[in-house]
């Protein structure tokens, strides 16, 4: 097998400059890339810069060499098209069908995945306009990721930036793997993963807290990200990047995370409650400091329980036919707690994991069984958490 034939089509916004670095790495990791940017993008970044790091010729218009029949063959031996930055202009015109330059073209003769990598002011993302062309981009089995929010182009801050481009090569290389026969396949709907750990606070600088890294959320948002989902990803207390294409919600506590993952999941197909939610919190908050005093005992903490979230939604199930996924930690007696916890909190999965002070809490592995309430087991061995997050979505679509 040859290379993979990547696309890169670049629409003309100022991130275009990051999709050099995006290049880089394709061409770096043995991709054969060819750049097709739009006239636009040419005002930023010229046509020298794609040609030297791409190691290929450039064209922008259909009339360039012609007896190559560039508008259809480029598409058509692709493995991947992915367009970074897409702008509102482009989005528009690949989700009406526009074939005025190379890259349109390109877009309706590609048979392979589709990533668009958005890039725009805030207003111009969540005008209607886009928002349903997105929507109906992402219908038709486009992946399209999340804009990353920070820094814009002058002094504006808010949703629309590029995310990263090693966090876009990363889809690219998540959908590349699954073949165009797989990708895509969540696509048109949305999904609310919880990950990491709340945190109780006892006082201004102490808190009850856990293990948990957050690390198999994140993977379960990645795979989803890949496979065409629009993604909410509520997190709790993590170090983690966010990933690129998922809309990040943080939050501190568990009430916090109730009230982030139920707003969420009003209009979400599925929900996968990864995050390791504290059951109880101390019943009172000291605004000051605790300190200690000499000769005196400590005062016995005194908690309360915290809403069980997972078995609230399963009872509520916000949008029909939602599909509510719950993770078990255990430390003994592993299935026989996880069988009696599915059915306690009566969610449609429960995917049971041991963990110990070593095992699975920061790791990049992990194993499991997935549980269903129809005696359905599914082992997952020993590996990356992102193996395990594709057979939960896996399993997710079955239910769907
Ligand atoms: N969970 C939740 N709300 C809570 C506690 C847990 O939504 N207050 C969710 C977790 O996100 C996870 C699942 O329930 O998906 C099981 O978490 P776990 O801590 O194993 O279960 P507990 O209900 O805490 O059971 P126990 O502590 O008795 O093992």
């Amino acid at each position: 097998m040859g290379r993979p034939q990547v696309v890169l089509g670049v629409s003309g916004g100022i991130a275009a400059y990051k999709a050099c670095e995006l290049l880089r790495r394709l061409t770096e990791s043995g991709h054969d890339v060819r750049v097709v940017p739009t006239d636009s993008a040419l005002h930023f970044v010229g046509e020298a810069t794609w040609a030297a790091l791409s190691g290929n010729p450039v064209s922008t218009r259909v009339w360039d060499a012609v007896s190559e029949v560039p508008h259809v063959r480029i598409g058509q031996h692709a493995d991947l098209v992915v367009v970074a930055p897409a702008t509102a202009d482009m989005l528009a015109k690949a989700a009406h069908g526009l074939a005025d330059d190379l890259l349109t073209n390109t877009l309706l003769t590609a048979r392979c995945p589709v990533v668009f990598a958005p890039a725009m002011h805030t207003e111009m993302w969540e005008h209607p306009a886009t928002q349903e062309n997105v929507a109906t981009l992402r219908r038709r089995g486009a992946v399209v990721i999340e804009p990353a929010v920070g820094r814009l182009t002058g002094v504006d801050t808010g949703k629309g930036r590029l995310p990263e481009p090693g966090e876009i090569f990363e889809v690219c290389q998540r959908v590349l793997a699954r073949g165009a026969a797989a990708a895509a396949d969540l696509a048109g709907r949305h999904v609310v993963i919880s990950a990491g750990g709340t945190r109780e606070p006892l006082d201004p600088v102490r808190f009850l807290g856990n293990r948990s890294s957050g690390k198999q959320g994140y993977a379960l948002a990645r795979t989803a990200v890949a496979r065409g989902a629009r993604v909410t990803l509520v997190v709790a207390n993590t170090g983690l990047a966010d990933p690129a294409g998922a809309d990040v919600v943080r939050v501190e506590t568990a009430q916090q995370l109730h009230e982030a993952v139920f707003k969420a999941a009003a209009d979400a197909d599925a929900v996968v409650m990864a995050a390791a939610v504290a059951d109880f919190r101390p019943a009172r908050y000291a605004a000051g400091k605790i300190k200690k005093k000499d000769g005196e005992e400590p005062a016995p903490l005194e908690l309360v329980r915290n809403p069980d979230i997972l078995a609230e939604l399963s009872a509520a199930r916000p949008k029909p036919g939602q599909v509510v996924v719950g993770f078990a930690a255990e430390t003994d007696d592993v299935l026989a707690n996880g069988l009696a916890k599915l059915t306690r909190k009566g969610c449609d999965l429960l995917v049971v994991n041991e963990v110990g002070e070593h095992k699975t809490f920061g790791s990049e592995q992990n194993e499991a069984v997935v549980l269903a309430p129809d005696g359905t087991r599914t082992p997952v061995p020993y590996g990356p958490k992102e193996a395990l997050a594709d057979v939960v979505w896996d399993l997710v679509l079955q239910r769907w």
